[in-house]
């Protein structure tokens, strides 16, 4: 094991996660779960197409000349070509990008590449081709995916937020339930993620929002009570949300960070949004907005009054400021998150102005203890890195149901048991972790 302050993109602190090996989920994921996802946005632009009035003639054409750019895209990964640099495409980022594959990933494929970085050049590759239209450069292939995923948890949706209500009305001794049951509702929420269950139908989805009555049985590692006793010494304080998937995770996101703030430990929330469609299913600033305005619309056959106070109030919050809405472009960079610091200062700066970092979901999970087979004994403020020992740092917390085959802070013993129970136990998103570090402010 090297140090981790000297990691880089290809030389984690541990043996990276990547293709190369045939039989593991990285290998998986690349070979066939990446390859769907392409073919949907083909599909997705064939429907937006044929929707298009014959007047849009140069729209037309040039979804065209797209879809066969992104047919030629899918060919590259699943030919497993040499990964080649990113064009100049209007986006400032294109540099970070090549500096990154030319120092680290000279001559790598998709397969031998590190698997973060492959899986996270995907989306920039496609992002490059809507950069290089005239007519669809802010054209987000997955919308179509987020939003009707979003309309098939509406049982889920109109469940919670009654659940809401009562739980915003507590008595002071009943404070920590209460956390406790936010943090697992927003926990749970992240196993509805697009890009690993490429083929989610509505059933699916309910089956999983309802799936939560063990919510803490099921997590593996679980920090709940340092979290609670950070979280209940704040008073009037910032707090940030590194979010992750748009639709019912979001929801779940937003009523707890609605509860910090009603129940005045936080007097803002800053959350970060993704910059670019990013693994199919992230929220960003568009995602967000468009949940709020649709729950105060309300759903299509169910006009419910207390979603519409609630994610009403929400957009107040927004419009106050008290919630803030940021998408800074470190979030869709190739880079793990040991590097904040010294990729993205302005980032670092301003979360050193937060009490309390909460990172959602599994790619964070991935980017904050570096994509790599650590054992899983590893402390998590090992596996974190520079995160829980650099000055300035705050607090954080990871909240993730296990989609990817990278583990920490688990006890001698039990993976070994786990596997006994459910081999797919570390990528079937059953299984969850709450991990916590105080930060070093
Ligand atoms: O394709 C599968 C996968 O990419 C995981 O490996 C990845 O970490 C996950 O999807 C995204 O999950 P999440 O939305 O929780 O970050
Ligand atoms: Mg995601």
């Amino acid at each position: 094991m090297s140090s981790t302050l000297q990691a880089d993109p290809a030389n984690p602190p541990c043996e990276p996660l990547s293709g190369v090996n045939p039989g593991t989920f990285a290998y998986t994921t690349i070979k066939d779960r990446l390859p769907v996802i392409v073919t949907k946005i083909v599909d997705d632009l064939y429907r937006t197409y044929n929707a298009l009035p014959d007047e849009s003639k140069e729209k037309k054409t040039e979804a065209k000349g797209i879809i066969s750019e992104i047919g030629e895209l899918r060919y590259e990964l699943q030919r497993d070509r040499e990964l080649r640099d990113i064009v100049d495409d209007g986006d400032a980022d294109f540099s970070v990008w090549n500096d990154c594959l030319h120092t680290y990933f000279d001559g790598k494929t998709w397969f031998s590449a590190t698997w973060l970085f492959a899986e996270c050049y995907l989306y920039r590759r496609i992002r490059e081709i809507f950069n290089l239209s005239k007519l669809w450069k802010n054209y987000d292939p997955f919308t179509r995916q987020k939003e009707s995923t979003f309309m098939a948890s509406r049982t889920a949706v109109i469940e919670l937020t009654k659940r809401a209500e009562s739980l915003f009305q507590v008595s002071e001794n009943l404070l920590e339930g209460t956390f406790h049951e936010l943090v697992l509702i927003s926990l749970w929420g992240n196993q509805t993620d697009l890009s690993l269950f490429v083929n989610l139908q509505a059933e699916d989805i309910e089956k999983l929002q309802k799936a939560n009555e063990d919510a803490e049985k099921y997590v593996l590692a679980n920090a709940l009570e340092p979290l609670w006793n950070k979280v209940k010494t704040l008073k009037d304080a910032r707090i940030d949300f590194v979010l992750d998937n748009a639709g019912f995770e979001l929801f779940g996101d937003l009523i707890l960070a609605d509860w910090l703030i009603h129940k005045k430990y936080a007097s803002k929330i800053h959350f970060h949004c993704k910059a670019d469609p990013w693994f199919v299913s992230d929220t960003t600033e568009m995602d967000f907005m468009w949940t709020i305005q649709t729950c105060i619309n309300g759903f299509a056959e169910s006009q419910d009054e207390r979603l519409k106070t609630l994610a009403q109030r929400w957009a107040d919050y927004i419009q106050s400021g008290i919630w803030e809405l940021n998408s800074h472009k470190f979030w869709t960079s190739p880079y793990a998150f040991y590097h904040i610091e010294t990729q993205a200062p302005d980032l670092y700066d301003t979360l050193s102005k937060s009490s309390l970092v909460i990172f959602k979901g599994d790619l964070n999970y991935r980017k904050l203890v570096y994509d790599c087979a650590w054992p899983s004994v590893t402390p998590f403020k090992t596996a974190i890195g520079p995160l829980a020992t650099s000055t300035g740092f705050p607090a954080l917390c990871a909240l993730r149901t296990n989609k990817s085959d990278v583990i920490v802070g688990l006890k001698e013993g039990q993976a070994e048991e786990l596997d006994g129970v459910a081999s797919d136990w570390m990528v079937s998103g059953q299984y969850a972790v709450i991990q916590f570090s105080e930060g070093n402010q």
